[in-house]
């Protein structure tokens, strides 16, 4: 059947503002909200015998990933290496004894995806797969397959289906600590409450649609833009920089805060917007300072915070959008959606063709 837009200008900004349904469609599938508890399928082995995860995905789909990483690690003790496809499939790497090696993909058909997959089988791993398309290729591989509940995605620049990969990654995360004891029942309780709080959240977050349009006339002219975090807001300053290059075409970094120094600071002058995704968790003085060093290089801080942040340190900032307090867990898949928006408003202004942009495909089918 043909898909419409609704009252929506692009396929893009319908599936920006569907996030709060499908979100919690997704999260329907795997939490049972009368125990608090989260019930992902069985799976055909124990994660408490597995000794390290390998995680695998292109592009948006690979940042979903780097916050797994996050998650599992520190959530759930369990160790993660992360890889670009391109990069594994032909590096062979070593993979361990009784292994299990996750696959992300929006679409389930990812050329890379599929021959990294496939090379992991032959190692002898077992196969997870997160997709949207439950009758993909990479399902049809995989030994078990957890699907994304963002129904269709059509716009070139994924939004809802890194929010839902988001979404059951936090539940595999939580279902890894508890059945390998990292995880306490009240600490799964509290997870799971504030997942159960994220489509209340994010349907507040596209109230400041207004506010994020009048940031993005200020960007459009730019030429660099710089997108900062740390810890579990890195790979969402990597995925905020991912939408922006891909639909208004200006070319944009996402880089951890604390490497800054390293390099990128050189950059900066008052022509570089420079967009901080700062939570007020535990790392949010680390990340502060960092704003502090590009503010006083001239940046253009765009400063993402809760009113807490907001308080020690908007003053700082040439525009603030002020995100709800949410728990630091939760808060990776908030902070993702001004991002998109304001991408999304930079390309509407800019005139591009935001659902088709020039060179990209949907779904990634050859090398
Ligand atoms: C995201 O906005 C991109 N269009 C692209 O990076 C995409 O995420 C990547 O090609 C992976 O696709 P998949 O999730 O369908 O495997």
């Amino acid at each position: 059947a043909m898909m419409g837009k609704g009252n929506y200008n692009h396929f893009m900004q319908k599936e920006i503002f569907e996030q709060p349904a499908v979100i919690g469609d997704t999260l329907h599938a795997f939490i049972n909200p009368a125990t608090r508890t989260i019930k992902l399928p069985d799976m055909p082995f124990s994660f408490n015998d597995v000794s390290r995860l390998t995680i695998v995905a292109c592009g948006t789909s690979f940042y979903a990933g780097m916050v797994a990483k996050h998650w599992i690690e520190r959530y759930a003790g369990l160790g993660v290496d992360i890889d670009i496809a391109s990069e594994f499939r032909y590096r062979c790497p070593p993979l361990p004894k009784g292994g299990v090696a996750l696959f992300l993909s929006q679409s389930g058909e990812t050329l890379d995806t599929l021959a990294a997959l496939r090379y992991a089988k032959s190692k002898g791993q077992k196969i997870v797969s997160i997709v949207n398309v439950a009758e993909s290729t990479i399902a049809r591989e995989s030994d078990v397959v957890l699907l994304t509940y963002a129904g269709p995605e059509i716009g070139v620049a994924s939004t809802k289906a890194f929010t839902t990969q988001l979404t059951v990654l936090a539940c595999l995360a939580v279902t890894i600590g508890r059945d390998n004891g990292t995880l306490a029942k009240d600490e799964e309780a509290a997870i799971v409450n504030a997942l159960t709080e994220v489509p209340k959240h994010a349907a507040e977050i596209l109230h400041h649609d207004d506010e994020i349009r009048e940031l993005a006339i200020n960007i459009a002219d730019a030429r660099d833009v710089l997108y900062l975090g740390r810890g579990l807001g890195y790979p969402i300053a990597m995925e905020g920089a991912l939408k922006l290059k891909e639909i208004s075409y200006i070319h944009a970094e996402g880089y951890a805060a604390g490497e800054m120094k390293h390099g990128p600071i050189a950059l900066i002058d008052q022509s570089v917007p420079i967009i901080v995704i700062a939570p007020s968790d535990e790392l949010f003085e680390k990340t502060a300072s960092n704003m502090q060093e590009a503010a006083a290089r001239g940046g253009r801080v765009i400063f993402l915070s809760d009113a807490e942040g907001l308080a020690k340190l908007g003053d700082m900032a040439s525009a603030t959008v002020e995100l709800p307090k949410v728990a630091d867990f939760v808060a990776p898949i908030l902070y993702t959606i001004p991002v998109q928006m304001l991408a999304y408003h930079v390309a509407v202004h800019k005139g591009t063709d935001v659902d088709q942009p020039r060179n990209l495909a949907k779904s990634v089918t050859v090398e």
